[in-house]
């Protein structure tokens, strides 16, 4: 960035020195824009991630950030965003963002109420600690929620970010969430239940992971490679109700939860084993009605 462009570029500012709000301001920095200040909780986690950027200050107060940017990252915990938004002094010129997945923007109402810009910038991904944010946000995606003009400026920090950007309507942010846990923590969730179905019959939980990761990580190739229905492998990719029968039959025996998650998900796969191609309708008209009569109490 050159002497004029530095002058008219926004000056960013975090309020929330931790994983995320080092990980973002680090990577917006890297990626030449103008990081000015940060505060948080505890001085040490301000200064720690001023260090890493050459103008910025870490502020004692959060008020000072807000004073000082014109684009205000909120990356506190949720539950301290709308008390923390509440207790600040906003303006017009001001554009302020949380990173929130699940919180709507209208947290930030009183900033709105100033005259502020407000939206939301999520980056899709998990994140243990603030390297691991900033090597992790490369090709990842960050939903936001914001109106123009807030809304080009985000989606650039995005894009400065390396991140493919995606757009949220207002309302939807708890709905959006809660589906990006089928990618992550429910994915675990499901390989735990394999853990307890192997650990029945003596194995172990570290040999049933280590058995499991390179079929999962077949898993995500295919879904990379060829999309969900075409990627999709295995009983109710072809239809194979007599396999799907000792399935139900055996999964029994172990228990109704057993049994009772099995068919859900069963059931699930069917309408992408119908656009794979791998079966008819009558099949899958059959198979729906051993899953349901399976799952009946
Ligand atoms: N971690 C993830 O995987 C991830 C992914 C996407 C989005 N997010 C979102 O990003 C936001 C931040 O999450 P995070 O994982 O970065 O949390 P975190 O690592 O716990 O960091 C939060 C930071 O905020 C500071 N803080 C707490 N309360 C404060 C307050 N009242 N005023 C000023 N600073 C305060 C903390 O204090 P100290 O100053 O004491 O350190 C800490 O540094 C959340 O909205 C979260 O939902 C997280």
């Amino acid at each position: 960035m050159d002497t004029q462009q530095e002058a008219t570029a926004p000056r960013i500012g975090f309020i929330g020195a931790g994983r995320v709000g080092k990980g973002l301001a680090w990577g917006m920095a890297q990626g030449g824009q103008r990081v000015v200040a940060a505060a948080s909780r505890s001085a040490v986690s301000a200064a720690q991630l001023a260090a890493r950027i050459d103008g910025c200050r870490a502020a004692p107060h959060a008020q000072d950030v807000v004073d000082g940017s014109d684009l205000v990252f909120i990356t506190v915990p949720d539950d301290a965003i709308a008390t923390l938004a509440a207790g600040l002094r906003w303006r017009e010129d001001i554009a302020v963002i949380h990173c929130s997945g699940a919180t709507e923007v209208a947290v930030l109402d009183p900033a709105a109420r100033a005259g502020a810009q407000t939206g939301g910038f999520h980056p899709l991904q998990l994140f243990a600690d603030p390297d691991v944010a900033l090597a992790g946000l490369p090709g990842c995606t960050i939903a936001i929620e914001a109106e123009a003009p807030l809304l080009s400026q985000l989606e650039h920090l995005a894009q400065v970010l390396r991140c493919r950007a995606i757009r949220l309507p207002p309302g939807c942010r708890a709905r959006y969430h809660a589906a990006a846990h089928y990618a992550a923590g429910f994915v675990i969730t499901l390989l735990n239940e394999a853990v307890e179905l192997w650990h029945s019959f003596g194995v172990g939980r570290e040999d049933t992971i280590r058995a499991l990761l390179p079929l999962l990580r077949g898993t995500v190739a295919s879904v990379e490679r060829m999309g969900l229905a075409q990627g999709l492998a295995g009983t109710y990719s072809r239809g194979d109700i007599g396999t799907m029968e000792k399935h139900l039959a055996e999964l029994a025996r172990v228990g109704p939860d057993a049994l009772h998650l099995y068919c859900e998900l069963a059931l699930r796969s069917i309408p992408l084993g119908l656009e794979r191609g791998g079966y008819d309708e009558q099949r899958a008209a059959a198979m729906r009605a051993l899953l349901l009569a399976a799952s009946k109490p």
